[in-house]
């Protein structure tokens, strides 16, 4: 493939992975400004900078397609968790939480404190959160959603109720002045109690906003546990009704009743898809990570305490050994150290893997990046699914892989310049080595950078090389209007 012109980075004899799940070639690949200038063995092409990338695989980056970094982009712009694992994107205001539209003069309830516990950090028109990001711009790029428990929290005086058909409305306003200011869709986080209270009719009601300008909906549905398929069935219900493409976030089977289930849920997944848009995603690990009074607290074999505001010194520790050292329950030592999070052990491994492994499951680390000692989701999720779940124990290729955390994810988003290896395209990359790609974050160390993640790009800038952030920030905020259909068919 010839390109005319001079590159200012030449990329030669890599393995090109291009986010399609084809078949990886080895070949060069040259980018100019932020685009990629061309693409493909043996290139012939003139360049500032040359890079030998010998034996080692060069993909798209990736896209982190659940994250609860709203904030942590603001605050910590050059997101080293997630470069440093390969992230190119992150998919923001998940779980019915998002920093916008909101204003509020007190401390928020859980779990919107996950993302955000002062007052001030939020953001009353969702285009001055967009705003603020153009102003001071990550690392990463970023595409946000607005969540409803945000709009139920900012709408009604009372949560533990259904809205009024005149809240609904003024939450319906939000989320339309939302979605004109480059929101992608809305969240709903119905599993927690700020949104537990509202009925599919008010979730639909609300959402008729997304009906007009064809965006997006994710849910961290009522019940991942034993009702998970009856949640399943809302979920779909709730996307016809608003006529918008469904994501089912963290797709997990959770608590020992319900371990097995994901085949039937993956059966369920795959008849909704031949009559509406669906899509899922899921981390690759066997325990979540959420509020610390959760109702996941019944079903976990072991909890581990990941901040506490009244007990900051119990981070990282067993829940049930700091139960025995104040000599009371599970529940006793909760209600002690809220507010607070914990890690939940709750899944069980053949879940984990058949639902990573299902074709349409895309990548999505679930991430905390404000807890104290945070779930290793969180700097681990990308190179844990490329070095233990396809090199060492091969639950599918590295072009599946890449395909879940690229391609299939830019898809379904609408990022039609992004996601894939072709001249054109934003040059978001990333330049890894499949011998050594590992995730070294763990539940004991949880912040440790990953391994063999070698160089990313973000808009053809180096972001993280050598094992370092370069501290460039040439992420972008983007908006809505400037993508293609979302849930858009790939494969
Ligand atoms: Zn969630
Ligand atoms: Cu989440």
């Amino acid at each position: 493939m010839a390109a005319a012109g001079k590159a200012d980075l030449l990329i030669k004899n890599a393995r090109l992975i291009d986010g399609s799940g084809g078949p990886s070639v080895k070949g060069d690949l040259g980018v100019r400004g932020d685009r990629i200038l061309a693409v493909g063995p043996g290139l012939q092409l003139e360049a500032a900078q040359t890079i030998d990338a010998r034996g080692k695989a060069l993909s798209p980056g990736f896209i982190d397609v659940h994250t609860h970094d709203d904030r942590a982009v603001l605050v910590d712009p050059l997101m080293k968790c997630k470069t440093s694992q390969g992230c190119t994107t992150v998919v923001t205001g998940n779980c019915g939480v998002s920093l916008a539209p909101l204003a509020i003069d007190r401390r928020p309830p859980a779990p919107m404190d996950l993302i955000c516990a002062e007052p001030s950090g939020f953001y009353e028109r969702f285009a001055d959160y967009m705003m603020a990001l153009d102003a001071e711009p990550p690392a990463v790029n970023v595409l946000a959603q607005v969540g409803h428990g945000t709009l139920r929290l900012g709408a009604m005086r009372s949560l533990e109720r259904t809205a009024s058909a005149d809240e609904i409305k003024v939450m319906r306003g939000r989320l339309e002045e939302s979605l004109d200011a480059g929101a992608v869709g809305m969240s709903t986080g119905l599993f927690y109690p700020p949104a537990a209270a509202a009925t599919t009719d008010e979730v639909i009601a609300i959402g008729q906003a997304l009906m007009k300008t064809a965006a997006m909906h994710s849910t961290h549905m009522r019940d991942e546990g034993e009702k998970v398929l009856d949640s399943l069935q809302e979920t779909f219900t709730i996307g016809r009704g608003m006529r918008a493409p469904v994501v089912v976030s963290h797709h997990k089977c959770s608590g020992a009743a319900a371990h097995g289930r994901s085949v039937d849920t993956l059966a369920l997944i795959d008849a909704a898809r031949a009559t509406q848009p669906v899509g899922l995603d899921a981390y690759p690990y066997v325990a979540g990570s959420t509020m610390l009074n959760s109702p996941r607290m019944l079903q976990s074999s072991k909890i581990i305490v990941t901040w506490s505001q009244t007990r900051p010194n119990f981070a990282g520790r067993d829940l049930d050994e700091v139960a025995k050292e104040m000599g009371t329950d599970r529940a006793g030592a909760v209600e002690r150290l809220v507010p607070a999070g914990g890690i939940f052990f709750m899944m069980d491994e053949k879940d984990v893997q058949r639902i990573l492994k299902y074709e349409h499951t895309m990548v999505g680390s679930d991430g905390l990046p404000h807890d104290l000692h945070p779930h290793p989701r969180l700097w681990g999720t990308f190179p844990r699914v490329l070095g233990h779940y396809v090199r060492d124990i091969g639950l599918f290729t590295l072009e599946e892989a890449v395909r879940k955390m690229t391609g299939l994810p830019a898809a379904q988003f609408g990022l039609t310049d992004r996601g894939r290896l072709r001249a054109g395209a934003y040059a978001d990359l990333v330049l890894f080595d499949p011998e050594t790609v590992a995730d070294l974050a763990t539940f004991e160390k949880p912040t440790t950078p990953s391994a063999g993640i070698e160089r990313v790009y973000v808009n053809g800038r180096a972001v993280w090389q050598d094992g370092r952030a370069t501290g460039t920030r040439s992420g972008r905020a983007l908006r809505r209007q400037q993508l293609g259909t979302f849930g858009a068919p790939m494969r």
